[in-house]
């Protein structure tokens, strides 16, 4: 018992000192690291849920969120009464937002639902966004003799694959961009797919090996690739081939966010986690057309080059109907009549998932058939595809019309009108727009940023 005492203390006093070091350490840890900061994706709200076909069912009105009732929330701070276009009464209150309670897997009616996930929290998460990202772009050297594959493109994007060219110009415009890279949140590889597809030196075989030798030198000159071996950079790209572009360069594919337009989550270099689906759209300038004075006398319309299966089966199907119009080739028809003339516009899986065809219809006021499985929607973190689109799988197509004609007057309008509403996120703009399809890719990378950094560069 006598030396019980001292042996306690003798204990007692390193085990103390042990104690408040730890604690020490802990508290150090804390107010330095960005592993406690809250992390970016707590808001993000609906994960790539998938998006299958529509279940026709009788109409039962959604009643109104009380929260929702009178869009207060679109009013506060400084956002311009009409932000998400379309839906605003003239003194401000937004009725289409008036309903999420369409969510669950019935999802019965379209007519209250709203276009977002959750318009509120998205709002909230865009003006974050909008204030605080940073974005750093790599630059290339002043004689490099691939400085054009590097610039934005010095004339107006046409075409295509017109969405690749439109986000490098608009982000060089924007408020984004940073000098200082210890400043930014991701790190963007401004090298051009369809630049180096068309540049004789390079080439479709050639670009494998120069991503791979970009990526080799920006490793070597800078710190930012090795510290997240690539997690924190992206590049976008529209034609199908940015894909296997990464083919000699497996970090890129692997780690970097890839944003393209050939989304599709079938094939093995895409994941639909990491990576994101940027709209393929169709150049068109001026004021998208009045759509109310239109008469649209066809159910549904296609026209296009028969190169996939799919097409194959919705001509078989549909080639001699009265009321869907399959046409093979070209029209001889201008193009816009027949979106202005149809109530849906069929989007149907070609060589790639992706067409311009659903930029194409919201911009008509057209409500867009999606036949295309496997297909990552753009943006389809925020915005509810249910609410102004129908997706029909491959093998619904003989289906197709008893389909399009259970849908009640009512929910067409609806659908329609939502199509009003986003096609706003479909369109490109120099310099960007708020909500435009820049904007809307921004947020979606912002989504994606990360704040885990191995070191401090
Ligand atoms: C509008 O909605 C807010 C939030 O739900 C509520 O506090 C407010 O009383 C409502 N105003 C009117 C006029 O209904
Ligand atoms: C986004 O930022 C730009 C530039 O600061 C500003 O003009 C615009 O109003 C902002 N948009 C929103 C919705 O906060
Ligand atoms: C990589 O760096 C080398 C040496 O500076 C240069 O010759 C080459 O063009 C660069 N390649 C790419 C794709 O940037
Ligand atoms: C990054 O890693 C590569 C491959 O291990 C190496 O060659 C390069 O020097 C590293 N870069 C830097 C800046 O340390
Ligand atoms: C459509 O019409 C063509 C020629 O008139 C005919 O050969 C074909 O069998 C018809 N297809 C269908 C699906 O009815």
């Amino acid at each position: 018992m006598a030396h019980s005492l001292p042996s306690k203390t003798f204990f007692f006093v390193p085990a103390t000192l042990a104690l408040v070091t730890t604690l020490s350490i802990l508290f150090y840890i804390f107010t330095t690291s960005t592993l406690f900061i809250s992390h970016p994706h707590k808001h993000k709200l609906h994960l790539k849920q998938p998006y299958v076909s529509f279940q026709p069912s009788p109409l039962t009105p959604n009643p109104p969120l009380n929260g929702f009732k009178n869009g207060s929330f679109l009013l506060s701070e400084k956002s311009p009464p009409n932000a998400f276009g379309g839906g605003g009464n003239e003194d401000g209150t937004v009725s289409q937002l008036s309903s999420r309670s369409h969510f669950g897997p019935k999802g019965s009616s379209v007519s209250n639902i709203d276009v977002f996930h959750d318009g509120d929290v998205f709002l909230e998460d865009y003006r974050e966004m909008n204030r605080s990202f940073k974005i750093y772009v790599y630059p290339h050297r002043r004689n490099d003799p691939f400085a054009h594959v590097f610039l934005p493109v010095d004339f107006e994007p046409g075409g295509n694959y017109a969405s690749e060219s439109y986000f490098k110009k608009a982000l060089m415009k924007s408020h984004f961009v940073t000098k200082d890279p210890r400043k930014a949140d991701l790190f963007f590889l401004p090298f051009s797919i369809a630049r180096l597809r068309h540049d004789h030196r390079v080439g479709t075989g050639g670009i494998p090996s120069f991503i791979r030798d970009y990526i080799s030198n920006i490793s070597r000159e800078y710190p930012y690739w090795n510290r997240s071996g690539g997690a924190d950079h992206f590049y976008v790209a529209c034609h199908s081939i940015g894909r296997s572009a990464m083919e000699k360069a497996a970090q890129v594919k692997l780690n970097a966010i890839q944003i393209v337009c050939s989304s599709s989550y079938f094939v093995s270099r895409y994941f639909p986690h990491k990576d994101a689906s940027i709209p393929q759209v169709w150049p068109r300038t001026g004021d998208p057309p009045d759509i109310a004075t239109c008469k649209r006398n066809k159910l549904a319309f296609f026209a296009g080059s028969v190169n996939s299966p799919v097409r194959e089966k919705l001509l078989e199907s549909w080639r001699n109907d009265s009321v869907i119009f399959a046409h093979h080739g070209r029209l001889k028809t201008p193009y816009a009549d027949e979106l202005l003339g149809s109530k849906f516009c069929l989007h149907v899986k070609g060589f790639e998932v992706n067409t311009a065809r659903i930029a194409d219809s919201l911009y008509y006021g057209c409500v867009p058939i999606i036949i295309a499985n496997y297909y990552d929607l753009p943006f389809a973190d925020v915005l509810n595809w249910k609410s102004f689109s129908i997706a029909v799988v491959t093998v619904d197509i003989p289906s197709l019309k008893k389909i399009l004609q259970q849908i009640t007057s009512d929910e067409y309008s609806a659908l329609q009108r939502n199509v009003l509403k986003v096609r706003k996120h479909f369109q490109w703009h120099v310099p960007p727009t708020d909500f435009d399809a820049f904007f809307m890719v921004m947020y979606e990378l912002w989504l994606r940023r990360s704040s885990i950094r191995i070191s401090n560069g």
